[in-house]
């Protein structure tokens, strides 16, 4: 039988070994993760298969669940969950959320709006001691960290107009507002970051 062509992203490819490394470590004692935005499922079944002890829950907004669903299915491994919709701005989200959530190069994608539900339905959500590990790019001080991030920017506001590399300080700043501390920021290749808070506060009101 001919095998089937899954969705696939080169970037993907390129970056999941380098998360992984850290994901290891940063979810070390969780037992599940909530993905947003999951893509085409690269990120999803090569992390279940790298985290054994963690159940993977990948999502995406419903006009893309066809990217998500071919590699899902075709994935073995009995700790990834079968694929579900969530867009961030349909709240409140029709899913559980554990105490730790991930998500790869969607902030820059989804409008700044749709940033700030995510966080403000985490802020109401998620538990006290909730992992949120961020990956993409950033800007520092309303700077880019490279020229070729820059190039993307450009290249991101002509495929749509509300789609932009976010300021990391912005962010932060709404991660604050929901309760969320910054953990770490991690430099990762391709001028990307894997940026991760911790819920230790009490929900700021919406
Ligand atoms: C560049 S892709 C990243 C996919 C994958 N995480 C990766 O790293 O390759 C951006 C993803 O954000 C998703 N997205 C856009 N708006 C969203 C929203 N409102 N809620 C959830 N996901 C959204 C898109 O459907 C798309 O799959």
């Amino acid at each position: 039988m001919p095998r089937e062509v899954l969705p696939f992203s080169q970037s993907c490819e390129n970056n999941k070994a380098f998360i992984v490394e850290h994901l290891a470590t940063i979810f070390s004692d969780r037992s599940a993760v909530l993905e947003i935005a999951s893509g085409t499922g690269q990120h999803a079944t090569f992390f279940a298969g790298m985290l054994p002890t963690v159940r993977w829950q990948p999502t995406e907004i419903p006009a893309n669940m066809a990217s998500l669903e071919p590699r899902c299915r075709a994935h073995t491994g009995g700790n990834l969950l079968p694929p579900v919709p969530l867009d961030v701005c349909s709240r409140p989200w029709d899913v559980d959320i554990p105490d730790a959530i991930f998500t790869a190069n969607s902030l820059h994608i989804m409008p700044f709006s749709a940033v700030q539900e995510l966080f403000q339905e985490l802020g109401q959500r998620a538990s006290l001691g909730t992992i949120l590990a961020v990956y993409g790019p950033f800007n520092y001080n309303g700077q880019y960290t490279s020229e070729s991030n820059a190039r993307f920017d450009i290249w991101l506001a002509a495929q749509h107009p509300e789609s932009a590399i976010r300021n990391f300080e912005q962010v932060d700043g709404l991660a604050a507002d929901a309760g969320f501390a910054l953990r770490e920021d991690y430099s990762m290749p391709a001028n990307n970051r894997l940026v991760v808070w911790c819920k230790e506060d009490k929900v700021s009101s919406e």
